[in-house]
C-alpha cells in the first residue's frame, strides 16, 4: 500500500445550549482544529506530536479522542493497518467548545475519506462518540453530533442515537467569549448536582421543548424566554469568574439568551444579525477584561457543513 495522506478541518461546537443539558448542540463557523491522517503499510495507530503549540492534546493512545476513534473504526472493519494522527489546535482542549469532540470527528471522517467511504456520517457518529467518552468520562453527543453533521442538533436518545437536525433561523448568530483557561469536562459533571426535583425536571422540560420550538418558529422572543438552565450553569457558573456580569452585559446589549457553552469556560450569547452579535461581544469583553484574563471573541453563523477535507 502506497501511503495516503489527507488534511481535514472540524469546527466548534456549543454544546447543551441551556436547558438542552447533553441533548442539544451546534455548530459554528470556527475552525477547531486542523488534522493530518497519514495511512501507513506498517501497523499501528500514532498521535504525532503537533508541529508549534506544545502538550494540547494527549499522546497516549487510550487518552487521544482522535486515537480511541480510530481503533474503533479499524477494529470494525477487521483493518491491521498503520495510521498516524497530527494535530493543529485552533482552540484549546477545556474551552468548552468541543475541542476534544473535533479530535474525535476529525479522525473517523479523515480515515472514511482516504479508505474510500465505506461509512455514512451517522456510521462515523459511533466511533466519535466512542472517542469523547475518552476524554469526558461519558457518552454524550452534544458536542460530535453537530460537529459531525453541522447545524443544530437535537438528541432524542443515545441507544441507539435518535438525532434531529433541526431548522435553524438564517440570522441566527452566536457571539463566544473564551476566557483563556481550561476546565476539564470530566470535572465540570462532577459537581452537578445528581438529583433533582419533579418541578425542576418540569421547569427545565418546558424550556428545552419551547426553545426548539423558538429555534423552528424563527421566534427569537420565544428563544430568550426559554433559555433557562437549572443543571449546568447554576454549579459551572462558579468556575468562571465575572459570568453573571458578563451574562448581564450581553442581555443588556440586546442578547436572546446567554450562558455557559458546554463545560466552560466559553460562554455564548444568541442575537439576529451580525451587527447585534458583534456589538454583545464588545459588550462580553468589556466586562471580561476587567478579571484581567485574556479572552477570545467569536461572532458566527451557525455552521451547516461540518468537517471540510482541506486542498
Ligand atoms: N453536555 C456536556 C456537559 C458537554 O455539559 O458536560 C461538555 O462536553
Amino acid at each position: 500500500m502506497k501511503s495516503m495522506s489527507i488534511k481535514v478541518s472540524a469546527f466548534a461546537t456549543v454544546s447543551n445550549v441551556g436547558p438542552g443539558f447533553d441533548i442539544m448542540g451546534f455548530a459554528v463557523d470556527v475552525e477547531a482544529e486542523e488534522m493530518i491522517v497519514n495511512l501507513k503499510e506498517k501497523p499501528g495507530i500514532k498521535i504525532l506530536k503537533s508541529l508549534g503549540n506544545k502538550n494540547q492534546y494527549p499522546l497516549n493512545l487510550e487518552k487521544n479522542t482522535a486515537a480511541v476513534a480510530v481503533k474503533k473504526m479499524l477494529s470494525f472493519l477487521g483493518l491491521n493497518i498503520g495510521v498516524e494522527v497530527r494535530i493543529k489546535k485552533k482552540i484549546v482542549p477545556g474551552s468548552g467548545l468541543g475541542s476534544s469532540a473535533a479530535s474525535a470527528v476529525a479522525a473517523p471522517f479523515a480515515l472514511n475519506e482516504l479508505l474510500g467511504r465505506p461509512f455514512t456520517k451517522k456510521d462515523l457518529l459511533l466511533f466519535a462518540l466512542e472517542g469523547e467518552a475518552a476524554a469526558s468520562g461519558s457518552f454524550h453527543a452534544d458536542n460530535v453530533a453537530p460537529c459531525l453533521f453541522g447545524g443544530f442538533v437535537l438528541i432524542r436518545e443515545y441507544n441507539p442515537p435518535d438525532l434531529i437536525n433541526l431548522p435553524v433561523p438564517k440570522n441566527l448568530y452566536c457571539t463566544i467569549i473564551h476566557p483563556q483557561f481550561s476546565i476539564k469536562t470530566s470535572e465540570a459533571r462532577k459537581i452537578l448536582r445528581k438529583e433533582y426535583s419533579l418541578k425542576d425536571v418540569t421547569v427545565q422540560s418546558g424550556n428545552s421543548s419551547a426553545l426548539i420550538a423558538g429555534i423552528m418558529k424563527r421566534d427569537f422572543e420565544l428563544v430568550k424566554r426559554s433559555m433557562n438552565d437549572l443543571i449546568s450553569e447554576p454549579a459551572r457558573s462558579k468556575l468562571i469568574p465575572g459570568f453573571y456580569e458578563i451574562k448581564e452585559a450581553a442581555l443588556n446589549a440586546g442578547a436572546y439568551g446567554c450562558t455557559i457553552s458546554g463545560s466552560g469556560p466559553a460562554i455564548f450569547a444568541l442575537s439576529d444579525s451580525e451587527r447585534n452579535a458583534r456589538i454583545i461581544g464588545h459588550a462580553m469583553k468589556k466586562v471580561s477584561d476587567a478579571y484581567k484574563r485574556k479572552n477570545i471573541v467569536y461572532v458566527s453563523k451557525i455552521n451547516l457543513s461540518g468537517p471540510v477535507v482541506k486542498g
